[in-house]
Protein backbone atom coordinates (compact mmCIF):
# COMPACT_ATOMS: atom_id res chain seq x y z
CA UNK A 1 0.00 0.00 0.00
CA UNK A 2 1.61 3.28 -1.00
CA UNK A 3 -1.22 5.54 -0.21
CA UNK A 4 -0.47 7.92 2.71
CA UNK A 5 -2.84 7.18 6.12
CA UNK A 6 -2.91 8.63 9.69
CA UNK A 7 -1.33 5.95 12.28
CA UNK A 8 -5.16 5.31 13.05
CA UNK A 9 -5.29 4.43 9.24
CA UNK A 10 -7.57 7.04 7.94
CA UNK A 11 -6.49 8.60 4.21
CA UNK A 12 -4.95 11.78 4.73
CA UNK A 13 -6.18 13.99 1.53
CA UNK A 14 -3.71 16.61 1.91
CA UNK A 15 0.06 16.27 2.85
CA UNK A 16 1.26 19.89 1.73
CA UNK A 17 -1.24 22.57 2.77
CA UNK A 18 -1.86 23.12 6.63
CA UNK A 19 -5.48 23.27 7.30
CA UNK A 20 -5.68 27.32 7.68
CA UNK A 21 -8.85 29.75 8.29
CA UNK A 22 -8.64 31.46 5.27
CA UNK A 23 -5.77 32.01 2.30
CA UNK A 24 -3.64 33.68 4.44
CA UNK A 25 -5.39 32.71 8.16
CA UNK A 26 -3.38 30.93 10.80
CA UNK A 27 -3.88 26.76 11.43
CA UNK A 28 -6.65 25.52 12.93
CA UNK A 29 -5.93 22.82 15.98
CA UNK A 30 -8.38 20.72 14.64
CA UNK A 31 -5.57 19.67 11.68
CA UNK A 32 -5.18 16.53 13.59
CA UNK A 33 -2.61 15.23 10.60
CA UNK A 34 -0.60 18.17 11.37
CA UNK A 35 -0.24 17.70 15.25
CA UNK A 36 -0.02 13.60 14.75
CA UNK A 37 3.20 14.54 12.31
CA UNK A 38 4.35 16.90 14.64
CA UNK A 39 4.07 14.87 17.74
CA UNK A 40 5.82 12.11 16.49
CA UNK A 41 8.75 13.42 15.11
CA UNK A 42 9.25 14.81 18.56
CA UNK A 43 9.48 11.67 19.66
CA UNK A 44 11.79 9.88 16.99
CA UNK A 45 15.03 10.01 18.63
CA UNK A 46 15.63 7.39 21.27
CA UNK A 47 18.71 7.89 24.00
CA UNK A 48 21.94 6.70 22.42
CA UNK A 49 23.66 3.84 23.84
CA UNK A 50 25.82 4.73 27.27
CA UNK A 51 29.04 3.58 25.29
CA UNK A 52 29.82 2.24 21.62
CA UNK A 53 26.75 4.99 20.76
CA UNK A 54 28.01 5.02 17.07
CA UNK A 55 27.72 1.74 14.98
CA UNK A 56 26.85 -0.26 11.76
CA UNK A 57 25.82 -3.65 11.79
CA UNK A 58 24.79 -6.51 9.56
CA UNK A 59 23.30 -9.91 8.90
CA UNK A 60 25.07 -13.40 8.23
CA UNK A 61 25.96 -16.66 9.24
CA UNK A 62 28.04 -18.61 11.36
CA UNK A 63 29.42 -21.97 10.37
CA UNK A 64 30.93 -25.00 12.16
CA UNK A 65 33.84 -25.81 10.86
CA UNK A 66 35.40 -28.17 13.11
CA UNK A 67 34.50 -30.55 16.06
CA UNK A 68 34.70 -29.05 19.47
CA UNK A 69 31.78 -31.44 20.94
CA UNK A 70 34.02 -32.70 23.88
CA UNK A 71 33.80 -29.28 25.40
CA UNK A 72 30.36 -28.03 25.07
CA UNK A 73 27.09 -29.11 24.42
CA UNK A 74 25.88 -26.24 22.98
CA UNK A 75 23.83 -27.01 20.16
CA UNK A 76 24.97 -24.09 17.99
CA UNK A 77 28.38 -26.28 17.86
CA UNK A 78 26.82 -29.83 17.43
CA UNK A 79 28.06 -30.30 14.00
CA UNK A 80 30.36 -29.38 11.52
CA UNK A 81 28.45 -27.74 8.82
CA UNK A 82 25.95 -26.72 10.87
CA UNK A 83 24.50 -22.95 10.37
CA UNK A 84 23.45 -20.25 12.58
CA UNK A 85 22.25 -16.47 11.80
CA UNK A 86 23.79 -13.90 13.27
CA UNK A 87 23.50 -10.42 13.82
CA UNK A 88 26.31 -8.19 14.82
CA UNK A 89 26.47 -4.49 15.27
CA UNK A 90 30.53 -3.06 15.04
CA UNK A 91 31.20 0.52 17.18
CA UNK A 92 33.93 3.08 18.05
CA UNK A 93 33.38 3.11 21.75
CA UNK A 94 33.75 7.02 23.17
CA UNK A 95 31.60 8.78 20.17
CA UNK A 96 28.17 9.78 20.08
CA UNK A 97 25.79 8.73 17.77
CA UNK A 98 26.94 11.70 14.84
CA UNK A 99 30.94 11.06 15.79
CA UNK A 100 33.41 9.82 13.14
CA UNK A 101 34.11 6.61 12.56
CA UNK A 102 37.67 7.16 11.34
CA UNK A 103 38.79 7.85 15.41
CA UNK A 104 41.54 6.82 17.56
CA UNK A 105 39.41 4.06 19.70
CA UNK A 106 38.53 0.49 20.95
CA UNK A 107 36.34 -0.53 18.06
CA UNK A 108 33.08 -3.02 19.59
CA UNK A 109 31.59 -6.10 17.98
CA UNK A 110 28.29 -7.37 19.38
CA UNK A 111 26.86 -10.75 18.41
CA UNK A 112 23.68 -11.99 18.27
CA UNK A 113 23.74 -15.86 17.23
CA UNK A 114 19.69 -16.53 16.88
CA UNK A 115 20.09 -20.58 17.96
CA UNK A 116 18.01 -23.54 18.53
CA UNK A 117 18.33 -22.82 22.24
CA UNK A 118 17.96 -19.22 22.59
CA UNK A 119 19.93 -16.26 21.61
CA UNK A 120 23.62 -16.19 22.81
CA UNK A 121 25.28 -12.78 22.74
CA UNK A 122 28.85 -12.15 22.41
CA UNK A 123 29.88 -8.58 23.14
CA UNK A 124 33.45 -7.72 22.75
CA UNK A 125 36.10 -5.60 21.27
CA UNK A 126 38.85 -5.83 18.55
CA UNK A 127 41.05 -6.36 21.64
CA UNK A 128 41.65 -8.72 23.86
CA UNK A 129 41.96 -7.12 27.18
CA UNK A 130 40.07 -4.10 28.84
CA UNK A 131 41.74 -0.92 30.60
CA UNK A 132 41.08 -1.82 34.03
CA UNK A 133 39.32 -5.18 35.89
CA UNK A 134 37.21 -3.67 38.79
CA UNK A 135 33.79 -2.84 36.88
CA UNK A 136 33.60 0.13 39.61
CA UNK A 137 35.81 2.30 37.71
CA UNK A 138 33.62 1.65 34.56
CA UNK A 139 31.49 4.99 35.01
CA UNK A 140 34.56 6.81 35.66
CA UNK A 141 35.98 5.50 32.51
CA UNK A 142 32.91 6.92 30.61
CA UNK A 143 33.40 10.01 31.96
CA UNK A 144 36.94 10.35 31.29
CA UNK A 145 36.53 9.95 27.77
CA UNK A 146 33.26 11.59 27.50
CA UNK A 147 32.99 15.16 27.45
CA UNK A 148 34.30 17.43 30.83
CA UNK A 149 31.15 18.13 32.80
CA UNK A 150 31.99 21.97 32.90
CA UNK A 151 33.57 22.48 28.79
CA UNK A 152 31.07 20.16 27.41
CA UNK A 153 34.26 19.54 25.43
CA UNK A 154 36.51 16.06 25.10
CA UNK A 155 39.72 16.41 27.19
CA UNK A 156 42.75 14.46 26.64
CA UNK A 157 43.80 16.09 30.70
CA UNK A 158 41.03 13.59 32.13
CA UNK A 159 41.28 10.97 29.63
CA UNK A 160 45.01 10.50 30.74
CA UNK A 161 44.51 11.67 34.46
CA UNK A 162 42.10 8.51 34.52
CA UNK A 163 44.57 5.77 32.46
CA UNK A 164 47.39 6.54 34.29
CA UNK A 165 45.46 6.75 37.89
CA UNK A 166 44.72 2.72 36.74
CA UNK A 167 48.13 1.00 36.26
CA UNK A 168 46.71 -1.31 34.52
CA UNK A 169 45.25 0.22 31.73
CA UNK A 170 48.44 0.09 30.55
CA UNK A 171 48.50 -2.87 28.44
CA UNK A 172 44.93 -1.55 26.88
CA UNK A 173 46.48 1.64 26.14
CA UNK A 174 49.10 0.15 24.30
CA UNK A 175 47.33 -1.39 22.00
CA UNK A 176 44.94 1.92 21.08
CA UNK A 177 48.21 3.96 20.65
CA UNK A 178 49.52 1.21 18.54
CA UNK A 179 49.42 1.46 14.74
CA UNK A 180 46.25 -0.77 15.12
CA UNK A 181 44.62 2.32 17.22
CA UNK A 182 42.61 3.08 13.88
CA UNK A 183 41.44 0.43 11.86
CA UNK A 184 40.70 1.16 8.09
CA UNK A 185 37.17 -0.34 8.69
CA UNK A 186 35.39 -2.78 10.96
CA UNK A 187 36.34 -5.28 8.12
CA UNK A 188 39.88 -5.73 8.71
CA UNK A 189 40.19 -6.13 12.39
CA UNK A 190 40.28 -9.48 14.83
CA UNK A 191 37.42 -9.79 17.34
CA UNK A 192 37.68 -10.86 20.88
CA UNK A 193 35.24 -11.96 23.64
CA UNK A 194 37.83 -10.81 26.07
CA UNK A 195 36.66 -12.20 28.79
CA UNK A 196 36.83 -15.14 30.28
CA UNK A 197 33.58 -17.63 29.32
CA UNK A 198 32.53 -21.03 30.07
CA UNK A 199 32.06 -24.11 28.16
CA UNK A 200 30.21 -27.14 29.68
CA UNK A 201 29.73 -30.26 27.97
CA UNK A 202 27.42 -33.39 27.80
CA UNK A 203 29.22 -34.51 30.78
CA UNK A 204 28.55 -31.71 32.62
CA UNK A 205 32.22 -30.84 32.70
CA UNK A 206 33.11 -27.02 33.04
CA UNK A 207 36.23 -25.01 30.68
CA UNK A 208 37.34 -21.96 31.02
CA UNK A 209 37.18 -20.40 27.32
CA UNK A 210 38.17 -17.10 25.50
CA UNK A 211 36.73 -16.23 22.08
CA UNK A 212 38.86 -14.77 19.34
CA UNK A 213 37.53 -14.04 15.69
CA UNK A 214 40.72 -13.46 13.35
CA UNK A 215 39.81 -11.23 10.24
CA UNK A 216 39.76 -13.05 6.82
CA UNK A 217 39.98 -9.30 5.07
CA UNK A 218 43.58 -8.66 6.67
CA UNK A 219 44.57 -6.47 9.12
CA UNK A 220 44.03 -2.92 7.65
CA UNK A 221 44.87 0.38 9.56
CA UNK A 222 45.32 4.46 9.29
CA UNK A 223 47.78 6.41 10.27
CA UNK A 224 46.98 9.86 12.44
CA UNK A 225 47.53 11.65 9.25
CA UNK A 226 45.36 9.36 6.96
CA UNK A 227 42.77 9.22 9.37
CA UNK A 228 42.40 13.46 9.35
CA UNK A 229 41.97 12.88 6.09
CA UNK A 230 39.49 10.28 6.01
CA UNK A 231 37.44 12.40 8.46
CA UNK A 232 37.41 15.54 6.41
CA UNK A 233 35.87 13.65 4.09
CA UNK A 234 33.36 11.03 5.79
CA UNK A 235 32.72 10.90 9.09
CA UNK A 236 30.71 7.12 7.99
CA UNK A 237 33.58 5.67 6.49
CA UNK A 238 33.77 2.29 8.43
CA UNK A 239 29.63 2.00 7.65
CA UNK A 240 29.52 2.74 4.44
CA UNK A 241 33.06 0.13 4.10
CA UNK A 242 30.76 -2.57 5.72
CA UNK A 243 27.96 -1.51 3.81
CA UNK A 244 29.51 -1.32 0.60
CA UNK A 245 31.21 -4.53 0.34
CA UNK A 246 27.93 -6.45 1.47
CA UNK A 247 25.85 -4.93 -1.13
CA UNK A 248 28.63 -5.54 -3.63
CA UNK A 249 28.59 -9.44 -2.73
CA UNK A 250 31.91 -8.99 -0.75
CA UNK A 251 31.07 -10.79 2.15
CA UNK A 252 33.61 -10.09 5.30
CA UNK A 253 34.32 -13.40 6.94
CA UNK A 254 36.33 -14.28 10.28
CA UNK A 255 37.72 -17.59 11.23
CA UNK A 256 36.45 -18.27 14.75
CA UNK A 257 39.02 -19.79 17.24
CA UNK A 258 38.67 -21.03 21.25
CA UNK A 259 41.35 -21.11 23.59
CA UNK A 260 40.51 -23.43 26.16
CA UNK A 261 41.55 -24.36 30.13
CA UNK A 262 40.40 -27.24 32.13
CA UNK A 263 38.33 -26.10 35.09
CA UNK A 264 40.94 -27.09 37.11
CA UNK A 265 44.30 -25.28 36.12
CA UNK A 266 42.34 -21.99 36.86
CA UNK A 267 43.84 -22.88 40.39
CA UNK A 268 47.59 -23.34 39.79
CA UNK A 269 47.77 -21.08 36.27
CA UNK A 270 50.58 -18.25 36.90
CA UNK A 271 48.19 -15.61 35.83
CA UNK A 272 44.66 -14.85 37.16
CA UNK A 273 42.71 -16.59 34.42
CA UNK A 274 39.84 -14.19 35.06
CA UNK A 275 41.58 -11.05 35.18
CA UNK A 276 40.86 -8.70 31.52
CA UNK A 277 43.92 -6.73 31.82
CA UNK A 278 45.78 -10.02 30.98
CA UNK A 279 45.91 -12.67 27.75
CA UNK A 280 46.26 -15.74 28.22
CA UNK A 281 49.30 -16.69 25.87
CA UNK A 282 48.82 -18.70 22.94
CA UNK A 283 51.96 -21.18 23.95
CA UNK A 284 50.15 -22.05 26.88
CA UNK A 285 46.52 -22.06 25.71
CA UNK A 286 46.60 -22.50 21.46
CA UNK A 287 43.86 -21.01 19.49
CA UNK A 288 41.25 -24.16 18.55
CA UNK A 289 39.64 -23.43 15.39
CA UNK A 290 36.26 -24.22 14.97
CA UNK A 291 34.03 -21.82 12.68
CA UNK A 292 33.47 -19.24 10.34
CA UNK A 293 31.53 -15.93 10.22
CA UNK A 294 30.11 -14.28 7.59
CA UNK A 295 27.86 -11.14 7.29
CA UNK A 296 26.00 -11.28 3.77
CA UNK A 297 22.74 -9.08 4.23
CA UNK A 298 22.68 -5.61 5.26
CA UNK A 299 19.88 -4.05 7.34
CA UNK A 300 16.28 -3.17 5.55
CA UNK A 301 15.86 -0.47 8.40
CA UNK A 302 19.04 1.00 10.16
CA UNK A 303 16.81 1.81 13.28
CA UNK A 304 14.55 -1.42 13.79
CA UNK A 305 17.04 -3.67 13.23
CA UNK A 306 20.64 -1.89 14.65
CA UNK A 307 19.61 1.46 16.66
CA UNK A 308 17.00 -0.82 18.49
CA UNK A 309 19.06 -4.12 18.79
CA UNK A 310 20.00 -5.32 21.99
CA UNK A 311 23.14 -7.18 22.85
CA UNK A 312 23.62 -8.43 26.91
CA UNK A 313 26.66 -10.91 27.43
CA UNK A 314 23.70 -12.17 30.11
CA UNK A 315 22.57 -14.05 26.82
CA UNK A 316 24.00 -17.31 27.25
CA UNK A 317 22.50 -20.75 26.23
CA UNK A 318 23.20 -23.86 27.71
CA UNK A 319 26.81 -25.16 26.77
CA UNK A 320 28.33 -21.45 26.62
CA UNK A 321 28.35 -20.09 30.52
CA UNK A 322 29.91 -16.96 32.61
CA UNK A 323 33.16 -16.96 34.48
CA UNK A 324 34.07 -15.45 37.72
CA UNK A 325 35.70 -12.27 35.82
CA UNK A 326 34.09 -9.57 38.28
CA UNK A 327 33.44 -6.94 35.29
CA UNK A 328 32.03 -9.79 33.34
CA UNK A 329 29.83 -10.41 36.50
CA UNK A 330 29.12 -6.03 36.37
CA UNK A 331 28.29 -6.58 32.55
CA UNK A 332 25.40 -9.11 33.11
CA UNK A 333 23.09 -6.53 35.28
CA UNK A 334 24.46 -3.82 32.87
CA UNK A 335 23.55 -4.22 29.52
CA UNK A 336 19.68 -5.44 29.94
CA UNK A 337 19.23 -2.46 32.66
CA UNK A 338 20.43 -0.13 30.20
CA UNK A 339 18.02 -1.76 27.41
CA UNK A 340 15.63 -1.52 29.42
CA UNK A 341 15.76 2.52 29.57
CA UNK A 342 17.01 2.70 25.98
CA UNK A 343 14.25 0.87 24.74
CA UNK A 344 11.65 -0.27 27.46
CA UNK A 345 11.19 -3.22 29.53
CA UNK A 346 9.60 -4.98 26.84
CA UNK A 347 12.84 -4.73 24.36
CA UNK A 348 13.12 -8.49 23.62
CA UNK A 349 9.80 -8.18 21.69
CA UNK A 350 11.19 -5.88 19.17
CA UNK A 351 11.72 -8.68 16.22
CA UNK A 352 15.53 -7.88 15.96
CA UNK A 353 15.89 -8.91 19.44
CA UNK A 354 13.15 -11.66 19.93
CA UNK A 355 14.72 -15.26 19.85
CA UNK A 356 14.31 -17.40 16.43
CA UNK A 357 13.09 -20.64 18.12
CA UNK A 358 10.27 -21.51 20.16
CA UNK A 359 10.25 -19.36 23.65
CA UNK A 360 7.77 -19.42 26.32
CA UNK A 361 9.12 -16.18 29.04
CA UNK A 362 7.13 -15.90 32.06
CA UNK A 363 7.23 -12.55 31.93
CA UNK A 364 3.99 -10.43 31.71
CA UNK A 365 2.93 -6.61 30.95
CA UNK A 366 5.12 -3.76 31.25
CA UNK A 367 4.94 -0.58 29.16
CA UNK A 368 4.76 -1.87 25.28
CA UNK A 369 3.51 -4.96 25.49
CA UNK A 370 2.91 -5.69 21.80
CA UNK A 371 2.09 -9.75 21.60
CA UNK A 372 -0.72 -11.35 23.12
CA UNK A 373 0.46 -11.45 26.79
CA UNK A 374 -0.11 -14.76 26.86
CA UNK A 375 -3.69 -14.52 27.06
CA UNK A 376 -5.32 -16.45 29.73
CA UNK A 377 -2.16 -18.53 30.75
CA UNK A 378 -1.65 -18.51 34.55
CA UNK A 379 0.42 -16.03 35.91
CA UNK A 380 1.37 -18.10 38.86
CA UNK A 381 3.99 -20.83 39.71
CA UNK A 382 3.43 -23.30 41.30
CA UNK A 383 -0.08 -24.16 39.63
CA UNK A 384 -2.03 -26.76 38.95
CA UNK A 385 -2.12 -26.19 35.27
CA UNK A 386 1.66 -27.39 34.43
CA UNK A 387 2.27 -24.17 33.21
CA UNK A 388 5.82 -22.64 33.35
CA UNK A 389 7.63 -25.83 34.10
CA UNK A 390 11.71 -24.97 35.03
CA UNK A 391 14.15 -27.28 33.28
CA UNK A 392 16.38 -28.62 36.23
CA UNK A 393 18.06 -31.04 32.89
CA UNK A 394 20.24 -27.79 32.07
CA UNK A 395 21.75 -27.19 35.49
CA UNK A 396 24.97 -26.15 35.20
CA UNK A 397 27.78 -27.59 37.69
CA UNK A 398 28.49 -26.55 40.83
CA UNK A 399 30.60 -23.65 40.73
CA UNK A 400 33.72 -23.90 43.78
CA UNK A 401 33.78 -20.59 45.36
CA UNK A 402 35.63 -19.65 48.99
CA UNK A 403 36.79 -16.89 50.49
CA UNK A 404 35.54 -13.93 53.23
CA UNK A 405 33.15 -11.45 51.60
CA UNK A 406 35.20 -8.01 51.66
CA UNK A 407 36.41 -5.33 49.36
CA UNK A 408 39.63 -7.38 48.72
CA UNK A 409 42.16 -5.04 47.43
CA UNK A 410 43.30 -6.41 43.17
CA UNK A 411 46.23 -4.67 43.33
CA UNK A 412 47.46 -7.27 45.24
CA UNK A 413 48.51 -8.65 41.98
CA UNK A 414 50.64 -6.04 40.27
CA UNK A 415 52.14 -7.08 37.45
CA UNK A 416 50.86 -4.74 35.09
CA UNK A 417 53.49 -4.62 32.81
CA UNK A 418 54.73 -7.52 31.59
CA UNK A 419 52.22 -8.17 29.30
CA UNK A 420 52.11 -4.65 27.65
CA UNK A 421 56.24 -5.01 27.41
CA UNK A 422 56.10 -8.64 25.71
CA UNK A 423 53.46 -6.67 23.29
CA UNK A 424 55.83 -3.92 23.10
CA UNK A 425 58.85 -6.03 22.31
CA UNK A 426 57.03 -8.01 19.72
CA UNK A 427 56.54 -4.46 17.47
CA UNK A 428 58.87 -4.26 14.48
CA UNK A 429 60.88 -0.63 14.59
CA UNK A 430 57.76 1.16 12.33
CA UNK A 431 55.41 0.39 14.67
CA UNK A 432 57.14 1.14 18.06
CA UNK A 433 57.62 4.53 16.28
CA UNK A 434 54.43 4.69 15.43
CA UNK A 435 53.22 3.82 19.00
CA UNK A 436 55.47 6.51 19.95
CA UNK A 437 54.32 9.09 17.66
CA UNK A 438 50.69 8.25 17.93
CA UNK A 439 51.01 8.66 22.07
CA UNK A 440 52.71 11.88 21.78
CA UNK A 441 49.94 13.33 20.05
CA UNK A 442 47.10 11.82 21.98
CA UNK A 443 49.12 13.11 25.03
CA UNK A 444 50.00 16.84 23.54
CA UNK A 445 48.49 19.35 26.06
CA UNK A 446 48.18 17.30 28.82
CA UNK A 447 49.79 18.14 32.58
CA UNK A 448 53.72 17.72 32.90
CA UNK A 449 52.66 15.36 35.86
CA UNK A 450 49.88 13.30 33.67
CA UNK A 451 52.68 13.01 31.18
CA UNK A 452 55.82 11.75 33.54
CA UNK A 453 53.34 9.48 34.83
CA UNK A 454 52.83 7.88 31.49
CA UNK A 455 56.27 7.87 30.65
CA UNK A 456 56.95 5.97 33.89
CA UNK A 457 54.93 3.15 33.33
CA UNK A 458 56.24 2.67 29.41
CA UNK A 459 59.16 2.84 30.74
CA UNK A 460 57.83 -0.55 33.31
CA UNK A 461 56.97 -1.92 30.45
CA UNK A 462 60.46 -2.07 28.68
CA UNK A 463 62.90 1.02 29.52
CA UNK A 464 63.31 1.62 25.57
CA UNK A 465 59.32 1.75 25.42
CA UNK A 466 59.61 5.27 27.87
CA UNK A 467 62.73 6.58 26.19
CA UNK A 468 60.67 5.98 22.76
CA UNK A 469 57.89 8.07 24.54
CA UNK A 470 59.38 10.63 26.27
CA UNK A 471 61.59 11.36 22.67
CA UNK A 472 58.78 11.79 20.53
CA UNK A 473 56.82 14.48 22.72
CA UNK A 474 60.03 16.15 23.14
CA UNK A 475 59.87 16.26 19.30
CA UNK A 476 56.44 17.30 19.29
CA UNK A 477 56.85 19.93 22.08
C1 LIG B 1 27.80 -1.19 25.21
C2 LIG B 1 28.34 -1.17 30.01
C3 LIG B 1 32.64 -3.34 29.58
C4 LIG B 1 31.76 -3.99 24.88
C5 LIG B 1 27.59 -0.96 26.54
C6 LIG B 1 26.42 -0.35 27.10
C7 LIG B 1 26.57 -0.35 28.44
C8 LIG B 1 27.83 -0.95 28.74
C9 LIG B 1 25.59 0.17 29.47
C10 LIG B 1 25.22 0.15 26.30
C11 LIG B 1 24.25 -1.01 26.12
C12 LIG B 1 22.99 -0.65 25.37
O1 LIG B 1 22.45 0.44 25.58
O2 LIG B 1 22.51 -1.50 24.58
C13 LIG B 1 29.53 -1.78 30.32
C14 LIG B 1 30.05 -2.02 31.65
C15 LIG B 1 31.27 -2.61 31.52
C16 LIG B 1 31.52 -2.77 30.11
C17 LIG B 1 29.31 -1.64 32.93
C18 LIG B 1 32.25 -3.07 32.57
C19 LIG B 1 31.98 -3.21 33.83
C20 LIG B 1 32.76 -3.75 28.28
C21 LIG B 1 33.78 -4.65 27.79
C22 LIG B 1 33.51 -4.84 26.47
C23 LIG B 1 32.34 -4.06 26.13
C24 LIG B 1 34.89 -5.26 28.65
C25 LIG B 1 34.25 -5.69 25.48
C26 LIG B 1 34.98 -6.72 25.82
C27 LIG B 1 30.61 -3.29 24.57
C28 LIG B 1 30.05 -3.23 23.25
C29 LIG B 1 28.90 -2.42 23.33
C30 LIG B 1 28.80 -2.00 24.72
C31 LIG B 1 30.57 -3.91 21.99
C32 LIG B 1 27.97 -2.05 22.20
C33 LIG B 1 26.89 -3.11 22.05
C34 LIG B 1 26.03 -2.85 20.84
O3 LIG B 1 26.58 -2.81 19.72
O4 LIG B 1 24.81 -2.69 21.01
N1 LIG B 1 28.45 -1.31 27.56
N2 LIG B 1 30.45 -2.24 29.41
N3 LIG B 1 31.91 -3.41 27.25
N4 LIG B 1 29.85 -2.55 25.43
FE1 LIG B 1 30.14 -2.40 27.40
Amino acid sequence: MKKLTTAAGAPVPDNQNSLTAGVRGPVLLQDVWLLEKQAHFNREVIPERRMHAKGAGAFGTFTVTHDITRYTKAKIFSEVGKQTPVLMRFSTVAGERGAADAERDIRGVAMKFYTEEGNWDLVGNNTPVFFFRDPLKFPDLNHAVKRDPRTGMRSAQNNWEFWTGLPEAIHQVTIVMSDRGIPVGFRNMHLFGSHTFSFINAENERFWVKFTFKTQQGIKNLTDAEAEAVVGKDRESSHRDLYNAIEAGDFPKWTAYVQIMPEKDAETYHLNPFDLTKVWPHGDYPLIEYGVLELNRNPENFFAEIEQAAFTPANVVPGISFSPDRMLQARLFSYGDAQRYRLGVNHHQIPVNAPKCPFHSYHRDGAMRVDGNHGGITANEPNTQGEWQEQPDYREPPLKIDGNADRWDHRVDSDYFTQAGNLFRLMNDTQKQALFDNTARAINGVSADVVQKHIDHCSQCDPAYGAGVAAAIKKLA
